[in-house]
């Protein structure tokens, strides 16, 4: 189907991501002046989960009534999902009666199957391989507090995860450089990495990483579904936990972003999540913002 998705960053074009975070500003300024807003009536966002969320459920379900529309929950429990119903049947179904699909799973090949069999827009609200609607909401905050990231350094610290790629792909599309900082064996997708090679550098110390940099970001050592990895991870990432000597490495108004949620004195130390350089709480109410921007303009 020709429908349009938004599965990784790559669905857009740089001027499309750029277009929709000025709309995200313009959205958040109305919202805070008391101005409706609704573009959606009538149109409803099914949200199927296959794992937890805070954020990215309240967001989408906010967000969805502050435009005028209406949001279901859908999760595998109590659905025909969790029974083995399949995803192509699945799609077919959901699709033919709502305006837009937001999927959390595993795989991201599942989700890529899901919008292959949909008639309607699916957004990825996080696979194991990425996690684009979070960067949208991390690239307003560095807009909002910083201007225009292209050029800028960022570091990324810790786990080679979904949240990294989606860095990687972002690197690529707004043209900052990204030096990644992991443990041997907690690197991102090597196939990932060599095709966004241009924008990386790989860095051999988290203080390699860290310097000169205009933004440094971790995340959990241990993602969802890795639950059982969480000792053997917390002993293989000793001394990547982001502290204040590595924020010193940093450029002096440097700021330090995590998806959240964050597990302190793990990934980060308190003094630096909860400290001057931290925006996390903007970049979490900004999941709002940005993706009411893109809701728009995938389901208006
Ligand atoms: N950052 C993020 O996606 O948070 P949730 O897992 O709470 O949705
Ligand atoms: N890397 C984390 C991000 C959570 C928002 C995970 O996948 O669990």
């Amino acid at each position: 189907m020709s429908t349009s998705h938004f599965l990784t960053l790559f669905d857009l074009s740089a001027g499309e991501l750029n277009q929709l975070i000025d709309h995200a500003i313009d959205i958040k300024t109305r919202l805070k002046e008391g101005k409706a807003h609704t573009p959606l009536q009538g149109k409803t966002l099914a949200m199927l989960f296959e794992k937890s969320s805070t954020r990215t459920r309240v967001s989408f379900e906010v967000g969805m009534s502050q435009l005028g529309g209406s949001s279901l929950f859908l999760s595998p429990n109590d659905t025909q999902i969790g029974r083995g119903e399949p995803v192509e049947d699945t799609a077919k179904v959901i699709s033919s009666m709502v305006d837009g699909i937001m999927i959390r799973t595993n795989e991201h090949a599942k989700i890529q199957t899901f919008a292959d069999n949909s008639s309607v827009p699916v957004i990825n609200g996080l696979t194991d391989d990425y996690h684009p609607c979070q960067l949208l909401a991390d690239m307003l905050t560095f807009k909002e507090l910083r201007g225009s990231i292209k050029g800028a350094t960022v570091s990324w610290i810790g786990d080679g995860n979904n949240m990294c790629h989606s860095f990687m792909n972002a690197a690529e599309i707004f043209g900052f450089t990204l030096k990644i900082s992991c443990p041997e064996n907690f690197m991102p997708k090597a196939e990932l990495l060599a095709q966004r090679a241009n924008n990386i550098v790989i860095c051999p110390t988290p203080q390699d990483a860290s310097e000169s940099s205009d933004l440094v970001v971790t995340d959990t050592w241990a993602s969802m579904g890795q639950e059982d990895e969480k000792d053997a991870r917390e002993k293989a990432f000793a001394g990547y936990c982001v502290d204040d000597a590595m924020m010193k490495l940093a450029n002096k108004d440097a700021l330090f972003m995590h998806c959240l949620p964050a597990y302190r004195n793990s990934e980060v130390t308190p003094s630096v999540i909860d400290g001057p350089q931290s925006v996390v709480w903007q970049e979490a109410e900004n999941r709002l913002h940005a993706q009411k921007a893109l809701l728009e303009k995938f389901l208006a």
